[in-house]
C-alpha cells in the first residue's frame, strides 16, 4: 500500500518502526531473560498484529504466544470509552509474567481493563509495551514501561492502526488525508 496516497503526513516512517521493534526487543530480552516463570506476550487485537510480529523477531526467549480481541473505536476516529472484550485469551495466566503488546495507548482505558483482568487471574507481573504512546489522550493514569515513541493529539492510522477497518497494512505511522476520512464516511 503506498502511503502517499493516503497519507497527508508521515510522523513514523517504516524505518524508524524497524529500528524501534529492534530496540525494544533487546530491551525485553534484556529484562526478562532471566525470569524464571514462564512469560506470556499478549497481543491485544486487532492493532497489535503487525507491531507484535516484528517486535517478536528480536525478543531472544522463551515464551508464550496469545490474543485478547479488545475494541473501543468501533469505527470511528475517537475512543468509545466503552471496552468491550470481543475474544479472550487461550492461556491461563496465573504465575507467568504477561508482557501486554499494543500498537496504540491513547486514554489508557483498553489497557486498564486488560490489566484489572490480569491482575485479577493472578499474573506474576504485568508489563506495557507500546509502538505509539499518546500521553495526550489520557484519561487514566498509566505509563507504559516500553514505549516506541510519542505522538501528537492527531488521528493516526497505518501499521495496525485503521481508521473504519482499514489501512492497517500501510507500512509506516501518520495523519490521513482528510478526504479518506470523508470518503469513508459516505
Ligand atoms: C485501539 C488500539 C488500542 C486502543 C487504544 O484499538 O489498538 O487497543 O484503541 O485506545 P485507548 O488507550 O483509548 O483505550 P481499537 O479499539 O480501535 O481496536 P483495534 O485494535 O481492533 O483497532
Amino acid at each position: 500500500m503506498k502511503s502517499e496516497n493516503y497519507l497527508k503526513e508521515v510522523l513514523v516512517t517504516k524505518e524508524e518502526i524497524q529500528a524501534i521493534c529492534e530496540r525494544m526487543g533487546k530491551e525485553i530480552t534484556r529484562d526478562f531473560k532471566d525470569k524464571e516463570e514462564r512469560i506470556i506476550v499478549l497481543g491485544l487485537l486487532k492493532g497489535c498484529q503487525p507491531f507484535m510480529s516484528d517486535l517478536l523477531k528480536f525478543c531472544d526467549l522463551t515464551l508464550e504466544i496469545d490474543y485478547m480481541d479488545v475494541s473501543s473505536y468501533e469505527g470511528g476516529t475517537e475512543s468509545t470509552g466503552e471496552i468491550k472484550i470481543l475474544s479472550d485469551m487461550k492461556s491461563p495466566v496465573k504465575g507467568k509474567h504477561v508482557i501486554i503488546v499494543e500498537d496504540i495507548v491513547d486514554s489508557g482505558r483498553t489497557i486498564k481493563k486488560v490489566q484489572d483482568l490480569l491482575e485479577f487471574r493472578e499474573a506474576k507481573s504485568i508489563t506495557i509495551a507500546t509502538l505509539i504512546d499518546k500521553p495526550s489522550g489520557r484519561t487514566v493514569e498509566l505509563v507504559p514501561e516500553y514505549i516506541g515513541t510519542e505522538v501528537p493529539p492527531a488521528f493516526i492510522i497505518g501499521y495496525g492502526l485503521d481508521y473504519d477497518e482499514l489501512y492497517r497494512n500501510l507500512d509506516c505511522i501518520g495523519i490521513p488525508k482528510d478526504e479518506l476520512i470523508k470518503e469513508s464516511n459516505e
